[in-house]
């Protein structure tokens, strides 16, 4: 079957967006450090570019997470594939993530996050499906609120393909 991809959020819609958020991060940070964790690979290509427009210190941590479930549903019981590799002992956190959708990975995350001490602990995503919340997630920074459809694009995949996009699109099936 032929696909395609129909665009929902054009490259410099996205662009303009994350330095919207870039600076109101550096406001909110004024005169602190703040340590970005990247959740992958989703959140890989939105971290670079946020990390790029924020212009307090930065430093940053890498970790991998795995729910069981199926490709397109996740679970909620999720496995660390790739821990983080610096503690998080009184840092000031910015988990940054590609979507959140109906909570359940990043309810789970953001309190094991929490037990390791950090003075506090805020969540950045690129794109917020409200329709789909199962779990109730406070979201600090939302660079777009989009409708229930499945996305790709700027590091969301569809089969691990589309990573790629420097856009937002939805796969459509010819
Ligand atoms: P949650 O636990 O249901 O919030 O799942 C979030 C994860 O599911 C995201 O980090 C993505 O990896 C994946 N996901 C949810 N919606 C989409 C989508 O529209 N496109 C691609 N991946 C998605
Ligand atoms: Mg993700």
């Amino acid at each position: 079957m032929a696909e395609h991809v129909r665009v929902l959020l054009a490259e410099e819609d996205v662009d303009r967006r994350i330095q919207e958020i870039g600076d109101q991060i550096s406001r909110d940070y004024e005169g602190k450090q703040v340590h970005l964790i990247c959740v992958l690979k989703g959140g890989a290509f939105f971290m670079c570019e946020l990390a790029k427009r924020i212009t307090v210190p930065v430093s940053l941590d890498f970790m991998s997470v795995s729910s069981y479930g199926s490709a397109t549903k996740s679970s909620g019981v999720v496995k660390i594939v790739k821990d983080l590799d610096e503690p998080l002992k009184d840092k000031d956190v910015v988990v940054v993530e590609d979507i959140v959708d109906s909570g359940r990975t990043l309810s789970y995350l953001l309190e094991m996050l929490k037990d390791r001490g950090p003075k506090s602990v805020r969540l950045c995503t690129l794109l917020d499906k409200p329709e789909r919340r199962v779990v109730d997630v406070h979201v600090d920074y939302t660079c777009f609120q989009i409708p229930d459809e499945f996305v790709v694009g700027y590091g969301l995949d569809y089969d691990q393909r589309y990573r790629n996009l420097p856009y937002i699109g939805v796969v459509e099936f010819d």
